[in-house]
């Protein structure tokens, strides 16, 4: 997939500089891909820019069809019984979902190391975040389900945030280990909120299930958030979804989403949201065939010392930087000043990932074959 227009000289969030380097850094800590992004998408965004109007804009039903019609063939998951409501951003949906569904100074549950808005959102609306840590071994991460079970059953915590598929960690949940956990929280009524924004990004032979689909049979209270942004790399422009079967939740989400306002559309967002699931299928299993090949440049080029945790999804690579015993605030410096590159520490994503660091593999496969590179000649210097 050709490399995307250089983000050079723009406000791009990515090419911030604050890994302590004054060198042109190869950018990979932001979850976004840098690839020429789908054409569909960027033509239809060119049409609407050309129409020269950007007034108040209705979003019509085949907007979220379009969702539907995608999620119904990609993952086996339709409409039927579920509430669905647009949400500026996934973080507008979790601190919502957390205003509504818990009270100041309840318990939050997050399973660490975990994508890092959470937690701020948490401690922001006054709540705590409790640890359901993720049980780390060579072969990756699972639940710690006897742990969750303990947490769940103290009162105070009403809430479990599910990062599914998981950033950093790159699982891809089995439907069974999705189940037991819907039933633990079922059991001791504590609604889940699955985050599910890197659904489409499971890698084979990994498969993707909805929340919804392994909670059948549970009497769990849950809601999701899905959409194109990460997928198609959206973010700046688009819509993301809240999807819940719950009726109670899906009404006071939409008052306070009312209250507030942020049921404003973006004319940019409808266009670039329809468009991404009519006509994105392509684009995305190219997508998904470069990440299998920048894994396999990870497996061959990195060093014995920098261990590629299984990549089941995402396009997030965990990487294993123990062994190198660096000091751990250090390692964004290290990385930045020895090899040349700007990847995001495992520790922002909570003490579980210390001594990890999380690399962004949505690129061209020249530009990670020149991270592994960089990174190899690194650890060879020391
Ligand atoms: C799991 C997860 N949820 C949410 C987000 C951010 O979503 P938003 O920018 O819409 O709040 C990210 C961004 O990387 C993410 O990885």
């Amino acid at each position: 997939m050709d490399r995307m227009g250089r983000r050079q000289g723009t406000d791009a969030a990515t090419l911030m500089r604050h890994f302590g380097s004054d060198r042109d850094l190869l950018p990979l800590w932001i979850a976004e891909p840098e690839i020429a992004l789908a054409e569909p998408i960027v033509d239809a965004l060119r049409r609407r820019a050309a129409d020269g109007w950007y007034g108040y804009e209705t979003r019509p039903e085949p907007v979220i069809d379009a969702y539907w019609d995608w999620t119904q063939s990609r993952h086996g998951l339709g409409p039927s019984g579920l509430h669905t409501k647009v949400s500026p951003s996934i973080g507008t949906s979790v601190g919502t979902l957390i205003e509504l569904l818990t009270d100041p100074g309840d318990g939050v549950i997050l399973q660490s190391p975990v994508f890092t808005d959470f937690k701020t959102i948490i401690g922001a609306g006054g709540r705590s975040v409790v640890k359901n840590s993720l049980l780390e071994s060579d072969g990756g991460y699972t639940f710690d389900l006897e742990d969750l079970a303990a947490k769940a059953a103290e009162s105070r915590n009403r809430l479990l945030i599910l990062c599914s598929p998981h950033n950093p960690v790159g699982r891809v949940w089995a439907e069974s280990e999705l189940h037991d956990v819907a039933a633990i929280c079922a059991e001791h009524d504590v609604f889940v909120l699955a985050d599910e924004i890197h659904e489409d990004l499971a890698l084979s032979p990994h498969r993707f299930v909805p929340f919804g689909t392994a909670a059948a049979g549970t009497d769990v209270r849950w809601a999701s958030t899905n959409g194109p942004i990460k997928t198609f790399g959206l973010a700046g422009v688009c819509d993301t979804l809240l999807i819940t079967p719950d009726d109670e939740v899906a009404e006071r989400f939409q008052d306070r989403s009312s209250q507030l306002h942020l049921t404003r559309n973006n004319v940019f967002g409808i266009e670039a949201f329809e468009v991404a699931y009519r006509l994105g299928g392509d684009w995305l299993d190219e997508l998904l065939v470069l990440l299998a090949a920048n894994v396999e440049v990870l497996r061959s080029t990195l060093p014995a010392e920098v261990k590629l945790m299984p990549l089941e999804g995402t396009y997030l690579a965990w990487l294993d930087l123990r062994e190198l015993g660096l000091d751990v605030p250090e390692i964004p410096r290290w990385l930045a000043a020895e090899a040349g590159i700007a990847i995001s520490p495992g520790h922002w994503f909570g003490r579980e990932g210390a001594g990890f660091a999380r690399m962004t593999i949505a690129m061209p496969t020249e530009t990670i074959t020149q991270a592994a590179t960089q990174i190899r000649d690194a650890v060879a210097r020391r």
